[in-house]
């Protein structure tokens, strides 16, 4: 897998490293990353447009600030690696009483316990570049989602040619240390995880992230392969 390659080429993200990363950020997250994701987590959730009785699963929830944002008659089911964002999340479902979230559970976004199709939609928010293998990821999300159902990611997808790029590339080594990959292009992922795009939309500081909106298809893998050659530069 092309991803394993880049991932073992770059200080490899493992399990362990993205949980500690996140455990020691569990109690400032919300202070720096907040206000700063919020168009992309408001744009996710419009996106998935959310019907009554539906039951979607947010992968990575973290500390929660998303989930105030589902309409209530929406079953919502929280998972992440990370059991320090999660307290965090379960406090803020007690202290707004969320009675529409169901579960909030550690789990593995690449091993997960639920069956398969057991999902109306699925969304990920600032989690497909965090995962130590993305495609992996991608594959266990479509796994727990119905044919045809609905699945939004938001991420920060790596652009050589921009200077916000240029920079990110720098930080490549520290992937570890920082808990991401810097460097991974949107051609790249849409190519390699096969997601089948149904629109994408540019959020956040700069307009650097993007809505990503796709339908869980099972032939989706031929289809969305881009036309254009990947960027060599990004890999
Ligand atoms: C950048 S934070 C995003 C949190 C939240 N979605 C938001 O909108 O702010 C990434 C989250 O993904 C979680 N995560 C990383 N790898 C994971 C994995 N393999 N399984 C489940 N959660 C994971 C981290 O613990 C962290 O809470």
């Amino acid at each position: 897998m092309a991803f394993r390659g880049i991932v073992a080429a770059m200080a490899a993200l493992d399990l362990d490293s993205v949980q500690k990363v996140y455990n020691r950020y569990s109690g400032v997250y919300d202070f720096y990353f907040g206000k700063v994701f919020e168009e992309g987590r408001k744009k996710a959730i419009a996106s998935l447009d959310c019907q009554g009785g539906e039951k979607v699963l947010e992968v990575g929830v973290g500390t929660g600030l998303s989930l105030p944002l589902y309409p209530a008659e929406t079953e919502v089911y929280g998972i992440d690696i990370s059991s320090d964002m999660l307290a965090k999340a379960k406090a803020l479902k007690e202290e707004r009483d969320l009675q529409n979230v169901k579960v909030l559970e550690v789990m593995n976004a690449q091993e997960m316990s639920f069956p398969d199709n057991y999902f109306d939609k699925v969304v990920a928010m600032y989690v497909a570049t965090v995962v130590p293998d993305p495609v992996a990821f991608v594959n266990e999300v479509k796994r727990v989602c119905k044919p045809k159902g609905r699945i939004v990611l938001v991420n920060h997808f790596h652009n050589p040619k921009t200077l916000f790029g240029k920079v990110a590339k720098l930080f490549v080594p520290l992937s570890r240390m920082i808990g991401f990959h810097p460097n991974i292009s949107l051609d790249r992922f849409t190519q390699e995880t096969g997601v089948k795009v149904v629109s994408k939309a540019p959020v956040n500081l700069f307009k650097q992230w993007t809505v990503l909106v796709t339908e869980n298809d099972a032939t989706s893998s031929d289809e969305s392969k881009p036309t254009t050659p990947v960027d060599k530069e990004s890999n």
